[in-house]
């Protein structure tokens, strides 16, 4: 056994998700022993780009194409077994060994048929108040984890497994009797679901928190892999247009069961400007040609789901929020050559409500006060900077605007990123 401790580094998104946490997550692993996924669960897709090909993962951890790391799915993310084995077949296919490298925390919750029709029956009910939702059942699953009634990946391998699932079947049933929502054929999705969680069963389900404890005990390095971003968190992000986890650094003590004092670093992932699917408030969205501009270069499509993203300028009010809310240590900036060929560029400084009333902070009724960003100018840069592998090849006003930012967040960026592919990045 090792005389040095192992310790933990946590990156995560800062802004609405899509960051390029899985480009990330991907491109430091060959640091890492371990890279473990901690909350959330299919809604996210993080995309990884490696020899001219792209890969998306949505529940398996972002180191699962390095040969030796291993990946965990921690208690604190929920599974949906047949996506999972589908994610699981298309990353074999792709040449990951995943029956050797892949551990699953028994604690995990399980996703089940009825909570993805709950999750769709809601937001139709919801109509134009929807969350916008990425239909995966995440809500209902969380709702019924802290309601201690969910099911657990452990549960799989009880000879009662059955009578568990149909006796929350038959809750949900109930539930759904509220919803005008019959879209559906339960028949179908249960022999899926039953068929994937047969074969899920024979890959690795760990004891997680004494797994990855042990490793750290060993002195093996781990990075925690976060999924969704800081405003999407159930307690601080855009309520209720966040997603059903806790997003933050916090989240990672929880999701694991690994203690602060493990932590080593928490580096913070941003893009150069803003993106938000789904509903909810986006200060310095914009709509207009310089979104759609954004969007087509940015290719601002959701991995998960598909849909067109919404782009604005970076919204500094939220990024300092988010640093504050999980002690980010650094940052890295990701897509900034998306934002080539803008004579000028904006970082949004602070927010102005419908009543007139300036802020510099998130208040508690950021989601009802129609806040508009209030902009600071930038020169902007035209290179194409999808081809630039060092810090001196950097146009001066890209230099400037790194700068300020820093100054301002009170962090270094020390990843910069100029495109998907593992080589499109810059240590600073
Ligand atoms: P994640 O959910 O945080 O992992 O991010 P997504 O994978 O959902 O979205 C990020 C998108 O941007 C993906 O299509 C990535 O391939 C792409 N991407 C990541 N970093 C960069 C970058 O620096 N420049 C460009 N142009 N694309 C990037
Ligand atoms: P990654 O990890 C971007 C958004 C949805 C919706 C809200 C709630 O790829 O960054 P949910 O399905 O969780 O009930 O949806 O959260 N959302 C994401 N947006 N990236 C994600 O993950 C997201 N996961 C959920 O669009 O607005
Ligand atoms: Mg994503």
């Amino acid at each position: 056994m090792s005389n040095t401790p192992g310790f933990v580094d946590v990156v995560l998104g800062l802004q609405w998700g899509d960051e390029g946490k899985g480009k990330i997550a991907d491109f430091l692993t060959p640091k890492y022993d371990v890279v473990a996924r901690f909350q959330g669960g299919p809604n996210a897709g993080h995309s990884l780009e490696m020899n001219g090909k792209k890969h998306v993962l949505n529940t398996i951890p972002s180191g699962i194409f390095h040969k030796g790391c291993i990946n965990l799915i921690g208690n604190g993310v929920v599974i949906d077994p047949v996506l999972l084995l589908q994610e699981i077949k298309r990353t074999e296919e792709a040449g990951a060994d995943v029956k050797a490298n892949l551990y699953i925390s028994r604690k995990a919750n399980i996703i089940l048929p009825t909570h993805k029709l709950l999750d769709a029956a809601s937001e139709k009910n919801k109509g134009e108040n929807k969350i916008g939702s990425t239909l995966r059942g995440i809500g209902p699953t969380y709702r019924d984890k802290y309601g201690r009634s969910g099911l657990r990946c452990g549960d799989m391998f009880a000879p009662d497994f059955k009578e568990k699932y149909s006796a929350n079947i038959e809750r949900h049933l109930a539930l759904m009797q509220h919803f005008d929502y019959s879209d559906y054929n339960l028949g179908d999705l249960e022999t899926e679901f039953f068929k994937a969680v047969e074969e899920l069963k024979t890959y690795q389900f760990v004891d997680s928190e004494y797994f990855v404890n042990d490793l750290i005990a060993q002195g093996k390095k781990v990075l925690a892999e976060g999924a969704q971003g800081s405003m999407l968190d159930i307690d601080f992000g855009s309520y209720p247009f966040v997603t059903s986890s806790n997003t933050i650094s916090g989240g990672m003590t929880v999701g694991l069961g690994v203690a602060p004092k493990h932590v080593r670093s928490v580096k913070g992932i941003f893009k150069a400007y803003c993106t938000r699917v789904g509903s909810g408030p986006f200060p310095s969205e914009l709509l207009n040609e310089t979104g759609e501009e954004l969007r087509k270069k940015g290719f601002e499509f959701g991995a998960t789901t598909g849909r067109p993203r919404r782009c604005g300028w970076l919204d500094l009010v939220a990024l300092k929020y988010a640093v504050m809310l999980s002690g980010v240590d650094e940052l890295i900036m990701m897509k900034a050559d998306v934002m080539s060929g803008f004579d000028k560029v904006y970082v949004g400084t602070g927010y102005k409500g419908e009543n007139g009333e300036e802020v510099g902070t998130i208040p508690f009724d950021f989601v009802t006060a129609g806040f508009q960003s209030t902009y600071k100018e930038f020169e902007g840069w035209h290179d194409d900077l999808t081809v630039v592998r060092s810090e001196s090849e950097f146009p001066a006003s890209f230099s400037s605007y790194i700068k300020w930012l820093e100054s301002e967040v009170g962090v270094p960026i020390k990843v910069v990123s100029l495109g998907p592919d593992r080589v499109q990045t810059v240590v600073r």
